[in-house]
């Protein structure tokens, strides 16, 4: 199911008493899609996890849903190839809507590699619930990096449809912010990015 088509028949919609700008009250924060976006090895997860560090530390509730752990489970059926990557980033962004709703800031750390795929996510949520940060680190520097080992065995042709060597990545036009994940420190991307949410009035101080 790669549109969002409802097949289910006869389900109608239950509204809550407990509402989103409630729960945003008791948080004392927004509710919102922090959407990290860049080829693999550019530093997702590990900025995601350290702005969530620093907002778990400053009382802000927060979760962090990441490629290669939900392909564990919720994504588990799905491969690589842009079908399954289109609905991969499908079912994160329905998940990430509801955790917008639940008023939890939610940071999402998927390579995501198709605009149109990252823009739909956009569109699900109201203006200014969506914010795309870019982890910009060039295929030379991941593939130096290499972490994971996937580099060597994508040009070694053993892993097929592989981000950046056979498969594309696009790179985005107006991200919120874009970070420079190749050239700086972690600090100085995760002081980025909160200054981002303070000057959004995502958190406070
Ligand atoms: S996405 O393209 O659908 O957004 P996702 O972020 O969930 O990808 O998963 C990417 C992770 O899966 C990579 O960090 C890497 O560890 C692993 N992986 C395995 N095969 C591939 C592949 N063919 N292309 C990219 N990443 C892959």
């Amino acid at each position: 199911m790669s549109d969002s088509k409802i097949i289910s028949s006869n389900v109608v919609w239950h509204h809550a008493t407990v509402t989103r700008s409630r729960r945003e009250q008791q948080n004392r924060h927004k509710g919102t899609i922090i959407w990290f976006t860049g080829l693999s090895g550019s530093g997702k997860s590990t900025l995601a996890h350290s702005v969530e560090e620093e907002l778990h530390r400053a009382g802000c509730r927060t979760y962090v849903l990441d490629g290669d752990n939900i392909r564990h489970g919720l994504c588990g059926d799905l491969g690589f190839s842009i079908a399954d990557r289109t609905e991969n980033i499908r079912r994160i962004g329905e998940v990430a809507k509801l955790f917008v709703d639940a008023g939890v800031i939610v940071l999402t750390a998927f390579i995501s590699p198709l605009r149109q795929d990252r823009f739909r996510v956009r569109s699900l949520v109201s203006e200014g619930d969506f914010l795309e940060v870019y982890c910009d680190c060039s295929l030379e520097v991941c593939e130096q990096r290499d972490v994971k080992g996937l580099y060597k065995r994508a040009r070694a042709g053993e892993i097929k449809e592989f981000t950046g060597i056979s498969s594309p990545y696009e790179s985005p036009g107006a991200p919120e912010l874009a970070v420079n994940t190749g050239g700086e420190s972690l600090e100085e991307s995760t002081a980025e990015v909160l200054a981002m949410l303070r000057s959004r009035g995502i958190i406070l101080e």
